[in-house]
């Protein structure tokens, strides 16, 4: 488990491009380029809320685990979105958890107060993955997006972290 690479991003964009094509896990509808996924890559940081993690074995990338920004306006900086994806040869194998401890142990001391995921049931690795981790389910927002000529539900989880941040407000709770 480290820190991902800018040189990580063409075998980052093909596992995402591979559920983009064969899964509802995402909600893009087209693979993405590499360029494009630069993009999305360049929120990340070595240190900070918004981090990315791979799982590398034999110099292969197998999957990555990330939290990103949740929404755009300011009051949400303390709230990161985590996505998780594993290469379809790798999954079931226990990569998963690896990369979410190796997440949270990077970002533990970070000024993130909640941590969100959405999965689309089913989803059983996601569903149990989560609550390993410590997810707690909130609710399902249904028919939330259309792919593959039908609709799917988003089931939401969220995640406390306590009080890390050195912000005097935080000790107020
Ligand atoms: C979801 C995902 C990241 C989980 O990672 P993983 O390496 O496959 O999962 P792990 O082997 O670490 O197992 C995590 C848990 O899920 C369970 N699990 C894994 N695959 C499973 C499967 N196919 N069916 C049922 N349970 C499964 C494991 O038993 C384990 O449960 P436990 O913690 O209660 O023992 C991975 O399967 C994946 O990338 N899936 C496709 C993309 C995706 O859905 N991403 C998540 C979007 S929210």
């Amino acid at each position: 488990m480290r820190a991902a690479r800018r040189e990580d991003l063409p075998r980052l964009t093909e596992i995402y491009n591979y559920y983009v094509v064969h899964s509802p896990a995402t909600f893009d509808l087209e693979p993405k380029t590499v360029e494009e996924r630069g993009e999305w890559f360049a929120q990340f940081r070595e240190t900070g809320r918004h981090r990315l993690v791979v799982a590398e074995e034999d110099g292969v990338v197998l999957g990555y685990a990330g939290s990103t920004r949740f929404r755009a306006k300011p009051a949400y900086d303390r709230t990161v979105e985590t996505t998780i994806y594993c290469a379809p040869e790798a999954v079931g194998r226990g990569v998963g958890a690896r990369l979410y401890a190796a997440l949270f142990d990077a970002m533990a001391g970070e000024d993130v107060h909640r941590m969100v995921a959405g999965y689309v049931p089913p989803n059983t690795a996601s569903e149990k993955l989560h609550a390993r981790f410590g997810f707690r389910r909130v609710g399902v927002f249904t028919e939330q997006g259309y792919k593959f000529g039908r609709y799917w539900d988003v089931c939401w989880m969220e995640r406390s972290l306590g009080h890390t941040s050195p912000h005097p407000e935080n000790a107020l709770g």
